[in-house]
Formats: C-alpha cells, structure tokens, sequence
C-alpha cells in the first residue's frame, strides 16, 4: 500500500476558525454557519449533535473542504493538516477528497450504484487514488469485510446492493470509506434509517474500525445515545452557532446549558406504552426465502394497531441472524442477470397461515 503520511495520534489535524457558510435561497444569501471553532486530532471521534437545521452537515463537509450546492464559505479558516482547504485549489480538492478524507452518508442505497457489484464500488477510491492495486485493494476490503462482521465476507462483495440488509449495506459503506485510510471520516447519521438493534452492532463496529486504524472522525447526529457511544468529544449546535462543546463524559454529566439540558431532558422522557386492541393487520408466522436458499424470515408474527407505531418480533438469537449458506451457484445466477433482472426476483413467501389456507380446501 502506497502510504507517505505522517500519522501521529493525538496530534492536530482539522483547525477550524471562525467560520461562516452561507446558503443561498429566496433570492439571498442566509448564515448557515455563525463563525465556529472547531479542532480535531488524529484518532479522535467528535460528535456534532443538535436539531435537524442546526447546521451539522454543513459543518462536518467544511471540515472536508466542500459546500453542498447553493452553500458558500464566507468567513473564516479551514486547516486540514496544514493545508487552508478555503484557498485549495480544484484539482487539489480532487485527490483530497476520497483519499484523505471519506464520507459516510445517511441513506447507504443512495450512496451505491446498483448496477454494480460492491467489492468494485468499495476498492474504486483506493484503486484510483493510487493507493492500492486493485487485486491488494480486494484483498483489503475482504479483511475490512471481516473486522466489520459482514457475513460472508469472503464472498459478499460479489453481491449487488440490493441483495444485502441495510445494516450490512452501512456497514459496507463503512468499509468503502476506510479503504483508502482516510485521515479523516464524516459519518453523516449513518445509522438513522436502521433498526435499534442493528444500530448498536454497526456503531460497535465503525467504533472499532476507526480505533484500529487512528481514524479522526466527525458523527454527526441527533441521538444524544448514539454520540455518547461512539465520541471522545461531543459539539452541541444550535441555528448555526455552538451551544456547548466538552468531552463526552463531562457533557453527560453536567451539561452547562439550558439548550443541552432540554436535549439530555426529551432523551430521557419515557413514551407510555398505550393499549391499543383495535389491531387492523395480522400477520402470522410467516417464513420467507430467497430464490430457494437464503431463508431470511423465520416464522415472524405481526400485529399493527391501527394509529400505533409498527412493532416486529423476531427471534434474537445471534445464530438466526447469521446469513445463512447459499446454495451453489447462488451468487454466479444472480451476477449473471443484469440487475434489473436480479432485482425482479421475489423472495418465496410460505407462511403458516398460507398452508393452513391450502390445507383447509
Ligand atoms: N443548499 C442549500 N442552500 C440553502 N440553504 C441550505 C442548503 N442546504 C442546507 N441549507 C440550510 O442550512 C441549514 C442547515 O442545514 P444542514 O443540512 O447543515 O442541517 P443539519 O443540522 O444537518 O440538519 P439535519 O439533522 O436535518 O440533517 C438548514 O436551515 C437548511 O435549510
Ligand atoms: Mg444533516
């Protein structure tokens, strides 16, 4: 692996000063950003926390010296490394970004191609980059696959995007933004859109990948749990400007503002289970399979009440949530059709229900 970097822990890496972003819209320019002070050192994980418009994106893709359409930089400093990314130039930017710096985006089906196999779409950064070759990439990322606790990790890049769950797409995700061991990733809410469950197993994971390899990171979130579990530092933001910054355990402990205080407050109300009898679908015991091997739903029951959230049991035990063994051929059938083939393919839905059904006649 071609690497010249210096990495010292602990040592400084992002100097944000004073800095401004404006967003354009209604024919104006509107402060996004207030002029904030940010630092983050090698190896550290800081949280950016506040509510949704508070300006956590816009901060965390500063620190990686990009604006989102439509946004500008119109006050302050950016140093990463040394080098003032305000004054980058383009072509800078470009081998900057997806080497030196990766990004982790919320909806991870967003941020793949499904006309493509993930192993290509995880090396593509570290191959074009020149950091690695592309067979050594591949080896790379099977070993990533690996220490993220993908299944199969073996094998699961030959999948398409759309033949692996959410949580293993994130984590997936997670692996393409570490192959080029970036000094610096931004997890914009990557966990959001899944499962508690699921979230606890890839935030343990990205945690453990970033410790490993001396990754800074910036997550970004409005779950106060989620940022305890995963910063050494969490950054409270408000309308644009900082509410509050200490290191996690202190910021737990004693937050000093009324705004933090509000936040710490709604995490811990306790939502009253309501009883609701009024259940208007019924689903019983339901199997389901992929193309006849893959069983991926074993014997789930669900009761939506009507004006109640959707609640799903499932059995917990690790060994059923393990991807079970494809049969032969599995993986070269579906390469073989294009995707939009691929994707035509319905799971085999047999349930208890069904059977009784076909019994009963
Ligand atoms: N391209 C844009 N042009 C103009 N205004 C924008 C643009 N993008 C974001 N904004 C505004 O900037 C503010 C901050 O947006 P940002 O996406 O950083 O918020 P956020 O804290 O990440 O929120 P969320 O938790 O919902 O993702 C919002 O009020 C938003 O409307
Ligand atoms: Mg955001």
């Amino acid at each position: 692996m071609k690497s010249d970097r210096k990495r010292i822990k602990g040592t400084s890496l992002v100097e944000m000063r004073g800095v401004k972003i404006d967003g354009y819209s209604d024919d104006r320019w509107h402060p996004i950003v207030k002029g904030i002070d940010l630092t983050l050192k090698r190896g550290e994980v800081l949280g950016l926390i506040g509510e949704s418009g508070a300006g956590k994106s816009t901060l965390g893709l500063a620190a990686m010296g990009y604006t989102k359409p439509g946004c500008r930089i119109s006050g302050g400093s950016i140093a990463f490394d040394g080098v003032d990314l305000v004054k980058a130039s383009p072509q800078f930017l470009r081998e900057f970004w997806g080497s030196r710096v990766t990004y982790v985006a919320q909806s991870a089906s967003a941020s793949f191609n499904p006309a493509h196999h993930l192993m290509d779409q995880v090396v593509e950064a570290a191959v074009n980059h020149g950091i690695m070759k592309q067979a050594e990439a591949e080896a790379d990322a099977r070993d990533l696959f690996k220490r993220l606790q993908l299944p199969n990790p073996d094998t699961i890049g030959n999948r398409y995007p759309h033949q692996v769950s959410g949580g293993q797409l994130q984590r997936a995700m997670t692996a393409m933004a570490m192959s080029s061991r970036p000094d610096l990733i931004v997890f914009d809410e990557p966990t959001t859109a899944l499962d508690v469950t699921t979230q606890v197993e890839v935030l343990a994971a990205m945690r453990r990948i970033v410790e490993e390899f001396d990754t800074a990171a910036i997550y970004i979130t409005h779950d106060l749990a989620v940022v305890a579990q995963m910063a050494h530092r969490i950054m409270v933001l408000r309308y644009g400007n900082l509410v509050e910054e200490a290191d996690t355990r202190n910021m737990l402990k004693n937050p000093t503002q009324d705004y933090t205080k509000t936040l710490w407050a709604v995490r811990k109300l306790e939502k009253k289970e309501s009883v609701n009898d009024d259940i208007v679908l019924r689903v019983n015991a339901i199997d389901a399979t992929y193309s006849g091997a893959a069983k991926v739903l074993d014997n789930v029951t669900v009761n939506i009440p009507r004006a109640a959230p959707l609640r799903l049991w499932a059995s917990q035990d690790p060994a059923n949530r393990r991807w079970p063994a494809p049969s032969p051929g599995f993986f070269r059938s579906a390469r073989a059709r294009s995707p939009s083939t691929a994707s035509r393919c319905r799971p085999a839905f047999r349930t208890a229900t069904a059977r009784r059904c076909r019994r009963s006649k």
